[in-house]
């Protein structure tokens, strides 16, 4: 097969993740989220269609930078309400087989120790399909939330996080050696306790001296996603991500970043090609280019202005609404993310945007592109995107759900089967299995996870 274009799905257990204002779209369903019909229905749609993953955003906080409040994120669902995204696993992993989870968890508000035993425990239960994608946060809302003034200065929030995978990796690692759980029942053992260690950590953020509490899973550490890409996100993203998400209007913004994450992969001492990078992008495919593009018109028509500033707002700090909507966006550093900003400023120096310019573009699936076209048309766009970049795949938001998704599963896919760009079947075993073919189950050197495992490893 000539290089596999991977696809994963974005979304958020909300309304209108990426596409805000189409929820009011007529065969729009994305405002059934928080019922688990809706989501056992989406799984079985993605699997159909081979994806690797559904993967899950999550935003702790309100979106209330735009207008200093949390209006216009209410009024147009912006990412609120918004629901826990680990709860849905369960229900999705029953319904399918292969299918694979990123979730997304900040490490920010929540002590490993719990947070390492709910990722097992969903490790567990869906046979080794959960992936986590790391997060610091970048909503101020949230850490008030949490009982904070403010969150984590930018950079600090990479060294605390750097502290917390030390931890989480001690844990799922090095607490439990292969062939600890016995099941004897005969002897009455269940656990060799000679085969379980005590985790200590003690360092200026956390401080722990416990055994995991969940044996080990399939894959022990999940599969590892990050999607910064700011210096210190590049570098982060370099010694622990095995698949980086990123997002940015065009080839030449993301081409580079690319570059940037597999040179830090390097420079960790890792091969480059074996972290897998998905661009984010949205796909509106129809039989025919005339009917793909009359279906991007008719879900322009439904974009919300003001609910992509207020998304936009969050993501960069800077409040939008104070600004004409003619004035040129320049970069200023801030807490919040760098990439996002940079994306609609000085990542690409031919390109100047104006305020206007960005609402009506992240209207529809945020700051990544809109490929639309009939299927062969689509198809050759993607294979520039992958040519240009260097990326493997795609992370694929949203326009009106799952009518999107169902769209790429019927017509797309197909298509990139025929051009031998896409996979006919999935592959057996674990998450990780999959994604890295003759790759293992569990994290091996010179990973870092790895070198918290002081036993070898039976596969
Ligand atoms: C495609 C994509 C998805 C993201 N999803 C989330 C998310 O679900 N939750 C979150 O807190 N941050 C999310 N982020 C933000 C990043 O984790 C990171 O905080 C942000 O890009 C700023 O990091 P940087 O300054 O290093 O670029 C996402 C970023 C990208 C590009």
């Amino acid at each position: 097969m000539r290089q596999e274009i991977r696809l994963n799905a974005f979304d958020m257990n909300c309304v209108a993740h990426q596409s805000p204002g189409l929820w009011r779209h007529p065969r729009d369903r994305s405002g059934e989220y928080n019922r688990l019909g809706y989501w056992v229905e989406l799984a079985a749609v993605l699997e159909r269609g081979l994806f690797d993953g559904l993967f899950l955003a999550d935003v702790l906080g309100v979106y209330d930078v735009y207008g200093q409040n949390a209006d216009a994120a209410l009024r147009n669902a912006t990412q609120i309400p918004v629901n826990d995204p680990m709860l849905l696993v369960p229900a999705m992993a029953q319904a399918t087989r292969h299918l694979g989870f990123g979730i997304t968890c900040t490490l920010s508000y929540e002590p490993p120790f719990t947070f390492a035993r709910r990722m097992s425990t969903l490790d567990h239960l869906t046979e080794g399909r959960i992936g986590w994608n790391i997060v610091t946060g970048y909503l101020d809302s949230a850490a008030k939330g949490l009982g904070r003034d403010r969150q984590n200065a930018h950079d600090d929030r990479y060294l605390i996080a750097e502290d917390y995978m030390e931890v989480v990796y001690k844990l799922w690692e090095g607490s439990w050696e292969e062939g600890a759980v016995l099941r004897d029942k005969e002897r009455g053992i269940f656990t060799d306790p000679a085969k379980v260690h005590r985790v200590h950590h003690a360092s200026q953020h956390h401080r722990l001296d416990a055994i995991h509490l969940a044996e080990p899973s399939l894959q022990r550490t999940p599969v590892l996603y990050q999607a910064g890409s700011s210096t210190k996100g590049r570098a982060f993203a370099g010694r622990h991500a095995e698949c980086v998400f990123m997002s940015g209007p065009s080839p030449q913004v993301v081409a580079p970043r690319v570059q940037g994450v597999r040179q830090a992969a390097e420079e960790a001492g890792r091969d480059p090609a074996s972290v897998l990078i998905f661009a984010l992008a949205t796909v509106i495919v129809a039989p025919t280019a005339a009917a793909a593009a009359a279906k991007h018109e008719e879900y322009r028509s439904y974009v919300s202005v003001e609910g992509a500033l207020t998304l936009f707002s969050g993501w960069t700090g800077l409040d939008f609404s104070r600004y004409d909507p003619d004035q040129e966006i320049r970069y200023i550093d801030n807490d919040a993310g760098r990439s996002a900003l940079e994306n609609i400023s000085r990542a690409d120096p031919e390109r100047v945007w104006t305020v206007r310019e960005v609402a009506e573009h992240a209207g529809i699936g945020g700051i990544g592109p809109v490929i639309v076209g009939d299927p062969a048309g689509v198809a050759d766009q993607l294979e520039r995107w992958m040519e240009l970049t260097g990326i493997d795949g795609f992370n694929l938001a949203y326009a009106v759900a799952p009518e999107t998704f169902v769209d790429v599963v019927d017509l797309l896919v197909p298509e990139l089967q025929k051009r031998g760009r896409y996979k006919q079947r999935y592959g057996e075993g674990t998450l990780r299995e999959k994604l890295f073919p003759g790759g293992r189950r569990l994290l091996t050197p010179p990973h870092p996870a790895a070198g918290y495992r002081p036993f070898p490893a039976s596969r």
